[in-house]
């Protein structure tokens, strides 16, 4: 389906909801959350997670569906009809969404694949954190010691890079919605029967019980803890992982929402998104903790000494519980591993997307090529991800860029709409295009709350990379992997707006009914 300005529709509202969720539900749902619930306070996490989503998520949602469907543009392009100064943070975002992320996101879907296979037979064998770090990844001692591609992982992330590309390559109705269609379903119905088998081992109500739902409050108590840099990461990696979960600060909810006819319900799609997308990683915790309790009472090891951070948890807590399991290995460990391919490969288009949207919409070259282009290219520069070193420079690479780059994603965001835009009149868009309405609670989240919030959130994530060295890395891996690879984004996002654009793009389009609230 096409509109005037020869840009296409989604083909339904559900095809578009399903579409934001497949790039909301991601790896960071099933891994991510479980894990830094764990590491800060249990089921406390749970409380700075609803208060980042409350005060930033669920405005910046509503503010990128926004500027999205007002400008019917991607983000460069929406930035720079509202202020051509601000035209770099616009091409931050996509910018930091394929360089920053999905070139090691990829890679991480290319193991999931890899182990997907592995399931049939159990080839992690007895010692799974071994038959990881040794025999799969070969893990090197040093970022900066590459040693050599690991062919079975430059093998399979080829293999998600075309999946991409058959996906991407056709009009967004037609392409990300028809594949959202089908995998939004497959994924949602092999989760629940995951939690539902997990549920029925033995000791995975106590898992969930004593480390899921069991509160820490110490660990999140800000006031009482202020000048304790410990609760403040707890807040980080709340926000961080609001980001990271809702897809926000990498201009996706921007582009997806450039191809919404007139009128739709902006906050309803809003309040959809961010439901389905928490509730779903609520529920995969049930599946991470019930998982590791059940191995903590079979194996007889208490639960803190067997679960373990990161991809650990995928690659080895989960191998050495399938494992473990009485019967139906194979299809337990084929069912995880297919989750998050489904799960990751939804995300994966939108990062790539985002992307697409912002090249053609200033250099008017073909959709088709565009995408066999970014693909290749996307593909190349996966490489240095699936050598020896992949993991740990994927670590670093991760840290920085969810800290930093989408955090300050959204600040720019906020800046632009709320101040620049003014959030008024971005309100009385989103009024005025239907279903629910917004209120000025809404102005002050965005003009003060929300990037108060994150520019506090920063300085203090900054001050904690000098007090301590992230994940014990080097500083010189640190400068090179995480802030010389933001550095990079933002040249990047930098050249890009040295092309002119065409006068016809940047004319505003007339909104009947604002002009009294533009001055
Ligand atoms: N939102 C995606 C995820 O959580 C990127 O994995």
């Amino acid at each position: 389906m096409k509109e005037a300005a020869d840009r296409a529709l989604w083909g339904s509202k559900i095809g578009f909801l399903l579409a934001a969720i497949g790039s909301a539900v991601g790896l960071g749902n099933i891994w991510r959350f479980s894990y830094m619930a764990f590491e800060h306070g249990g089921g406390a996490f749970l409380i700075p997670y609803l208060c980042a989503l409350i005060m930033a998520g669920i405005p910046l949602v509503i503010l990128e569906y926004t500027l999205g469907h007002r400008e019917k543009a991607s983000s460069p392009l929406a930035f720079a009809r509202i202020s051509g100064k601000w035209e770099w943070a616009g091409w931050w975002m996509p910018t930091v969404a394929l360089f920053g992320i999905m070139l090691y996101y990829s890679v991480v879907i290319g193991w999931c694949i890899n182990y997907f296979f592995f399931s049939f037979n159990l080839s992690w064998g007895a010692d799974p954190q071994a038959f990881f770090f040794n025999d799969f990844l070969q893990i090197s001692s040093s970022p900066f010691e590459p040693g050599g591609i690991r062919l079975p992982i430059l093998a399979a992330t080829f293999a998600v890079w075309f999946v991409c590309w058959l996906i991407c390559y056709r009009e967004v109705n037609r392409g990300i919605e028809k594949a959202c269609s089908i995998f939004m379903p497959i994924l949602f119905v092999i989760t629940l029967i995951l939690v539902g088998w997990t549920m029925s081992l033995d000791g995975a109500i106590d898992g969930i019980r004593d480390f899921y739902l069991r509160a820490d409050w110490e660990k999140i108590n800000i006031i009482k803890h202020f000048n304790n840099a410990d609760v403040w990461s707890v807040w980080i990696a709340a926000f961080g992982q609001i980001f990271f979960t809702l897809s926000l600060g990498f201009g996706i909810m921007i582009t997806y929402a450039s191809y919404l006819p007139k009128k739709t319900d902006i906050v309803g799609n809003a309040l959809w998104l961010s439901i389905i997308n928490c509730t779903y990683s609520f529920i995969a915790g049930f599946a991470v903790f019930g998982i590791v309790g059940f191995m903590a009472k079979s194996s007889g090891v208490p639960f803190e000494e067997v679960i373990k951070g990161g991809p650990q948890l995928a690659f080895v807590v989960y191998p050495e519980a399938i494992r473990q399991l009485p019967f139906g290995q194979s299809l337990f460990g084929a069912m995880f591993f297919l989750v998050l391919i489904v799960a990751g490969l939804s995300s994966g288009i939108s990062l790539i997307e985002v992307f697409t949207c912002s090249i053609t919409d200033k250099f008017h070259w073909s959709r088709k090529s565009v995408v066999s282009v970014i693909c290749l290219a996307g593909f190349l520069g996966s490489i240095i991800f699936t050598t020896r070193a992949g993991l740990l420079i994927l670590d670093i690479t991760d840290h920085f860029i969810t800290n930093y780059g989408l955090i300050l994603g959204g600040i720019f965001e906020c800046y632009l709409v709320g101040w620049l835009l003014k959030a008024r009149v971005a309100r009385f868009h989103v009024n005025r295009s239907g279903g629910m309405r917004l209120n000025v609670l809404w102005d002050v989240c965005i003009r003060y709350l929300t990037p108060l919030l994150l520019v506090v959130l920063v300085v203090q994530a900054l001050m904690g990379e000098f007090r301590n060295a992230y994940g014990g890395y080097s500083s010189g891996s640190l400068m090179v992997f995480g802030l010389g690879w933001l550095l990079v984004t933002a040249i990047a996002a930098v050249v890009f707006t040295f092309y002119p654009w065409r006068p016809e793009k940047l004319r505003k389009i007339h909104h009947e009914g604002e002009d009294h609230l533009l001055t």
